[in-house]
C-alpha cells in the first residue's frame, strides 16, 4: 500500500507561497493539494488559475487540484494546461460528469471525483473503474481547519472493498479534512494511500516533521 501525504496550500501563508511550496519541494510530501473555490459550490473563495503558473514552477511535486465548483467540464481542460496532475472534482457539482473525466482525460491529467460527508460511496459504483482516484471528504468542502469527521472512514473500508472486487488496485483512495498524525494511521489502515493535511501541516512548528509524522503513523 502507498502512503502519500498531500499538504493543502489554502492553509499556506500566501504573502510567502514560494518559500512554503519550496518547503513543501524539500519534504516527505509527494503532492501538493490545491483547493480551487468558487463561492457558489461552496461558501468560500480562494484562487483560481493565477496561482497555478508559480506553484508549478516552484516545485516538480504531483500538483493534485480539488475543484469545488460547480459546472467543472467549462475548467478542467484550463487546470491541465495550468500544470494539475491530478484534476478532482465534486459528484455533486455537474450533471455532466462523463464529459468532465473524458475532459481530463483528453487533456492528459488523472482523474479523481469527490464526494461530500452526505454523499454515500454506492454512487460511484459504476464509475470506478474510470477513475484514477476517489477523494472522500472529511469535513464539509470550503474551509481548513474542521474537525475530522469519521464516518469517512466506514467510505474507505467501503471503497476498498469495491476495488477489491472490480480487481482496480491502481484506483487511489484520498481522504481530505480534518487529518493530522492523530487519525492518520486509521485512515491508512482503512485502504486510504492519500490523504490531505493543511492546517495540521502548516500549523505545526516543523510542517516538515508533521508530514513525517503521518507517514510513519
Ligand atoms: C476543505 C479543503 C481541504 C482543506 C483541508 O474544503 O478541501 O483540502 O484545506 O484543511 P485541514 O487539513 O485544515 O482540514
Ligand atoms: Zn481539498
Amino acid at each position: 500500500m502507498r502512503r502519500i501525504i498531500a499538504p493543502s496550500v489554502l492553509s499556506a501563508d500566501f504573502g510567502n507561497l514560494e518559500r512554503d511550496i519550496k518547503m513543501l519541494d524539500r519534504s516527505q510530501a509527494e503532492w501538493v493539494h490545491i483547493d480551487v473555490m468558487d463561492g457558489v459550490f461552496v461558501p468560500n473563495i480562494s484562487f483560481g488559475f493565477p496561482l497555478m503558473k508559480p506553484m508549478r514552477k516552484a516545485t516538480n511535486k504531483v500538483l493534485d487540484v480539488h475543484l469545488m465548483i460547480t459546472a467543472p467540464e467549462k475548467y478542467v481542460t484550463r487546470f491541465v494546461e495550468a500544470g494539475a496532475d491530478y484534476v478532482t472534482f465534486h459528484y455533486e457539482a455537474t450533471e455532466n460528469i462523463e464529459e468532465c473525466i473524458n475532459l481530463i482525460r483528453e487533456a492528459g491529467a488523472k482523474v479523481g471525483i469527490s464526494i461530500k460527508p452526505g454523499t454515500s460511496p454506492e454512487v460511484l459504483d459504476e464509475l470506478l473503474p474510470k477513475l484514477d482516484m476517489v477523494l472522500v471528504m472529511s469535513v464539509e468542502p470550503g474551509f481548513g481547519g474542521q474537525k475530522f469527521m469519521p464516518s469517512s472512514i466506514e467510505k474507505c473500508e467501503y471503497l476498498t472493498r469495491k476495488k477489491q472486487e472490480l480487481g482496480l488496485s491502481d484506483l487511489i483512495i484520498e481522504v481530505d479534512g480534518g487529518i493530522s498524525a492523530s487519525n492518520s494511521r486509521l485512515l491508512f489502515d482503512a485502504g486510504a494511500e492519500a490523504l490531505v493535511a493543511g492546517s495540521s501541516v502548516f500549523g505545526a512548528e516543523s510542517p516538515e516533521q508533521a508530514i513525517i509524522d503521518m507517514l510513519n503513523s
